[in-house]
């Protein structure tokens, strides 16, 4: 059993790591074998519709037929009875580098082609996945923002591709170290700490849990 996690933040111990790292032990307690990737130390850019994985007979066997850094990351997922990505929220969507990834990550398992009954004739590779998102908001403005959408959309791919998906927010994210350094009116630090202190070991354990039931439900 081998779980891997991808972490598509920049930022290597702040609140989108600290969640894949949180649901990496839960997954390691249930006894999976496990391995954490950092996006940003790679170099790759998203699918180039090169249509490969698509054509009749495709030899892409479910990896992305480009050769660059992302194609061993590629082949490990492929492989991973667990899959979790991580990413903080950009702009109200999963960061660039994740949606890349994920791009590339899907297409080749991603069919056009159905037969009569309507039933996809490329095989789904079965994975447990989930989809962890760190950001901003707070939790009571989500539905505002349509953020179960527009954030659901990525895991609504995963699901449908993969067979499962599931989905876990960190919201209100303590983002800098020292928040007199830098223009901010919008947000009360003050505020935010308290959030944080008492809202974010909740979220770890949330994603410990996560982590954890994925590999057991395998
Ligand atoms: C370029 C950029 C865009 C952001 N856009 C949003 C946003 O649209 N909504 C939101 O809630 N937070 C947004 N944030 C805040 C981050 O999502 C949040 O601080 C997150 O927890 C950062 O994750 P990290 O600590 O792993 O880097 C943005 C941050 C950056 C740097």
């Amino acid at each position: 059993m081998n779980a891997l996690f991808i972490n598509g933040s920049p930022r290597k111990n702040k609140n989108t790591a600290q969640m894949l790292e949180s649901a990496m032990r839960g997954a390691q307690e249930a006894g999976a074998e496990t391995e954490l990737i950092n996006l940003y130390d790679l170099d790759y850019k998203g699918c180039k519709s090169c249509f490969a994985c698509q054509l009749k007979n495709a030899k892409t066997d479910g990896v992305c037929a480009i050769k660059d850094d992302l194609r061993p990351v590629l082949e490990k997922a492929h492989e991973a009875d667990v899959l979790v990505i991580g990413s903080p929220v950009y702009f109200s969507y999963p960061s660039g580098m994740t949606r890349s990834f994920m791009e590339r990550l899907i297409f080749p398992h991603f069919t056009y082609d159905y037969d009569e009954q309507g039933n996809r004739r490329r095989p789904i590779t079965e994975k447990r996945t989930a989809m962890i998102f760190t950001m901003n908001i707070p939790e009571d403005a989500l539905e505002d923002w349509k953020y179960p959408v527009l954030l659901g959309e990525s895991a609504k791919q995963m699901r449908e591709n993969f067979g499962h998906s599931e989905m876990l927010c960190a919201c209100y994210t303590y983002q800098f170290n020292d928040y007199s350094r830098y223009a901010v009116t919008v947000f009360d630090e003050a505020d935010k700490h308290r959030y944080h202190d008492e809202h974010f070991p909740i979220d770890l354990q949330k994603a410990y849990d996560l982590g954890k039931r994925l590999v057991e439900e395998k």
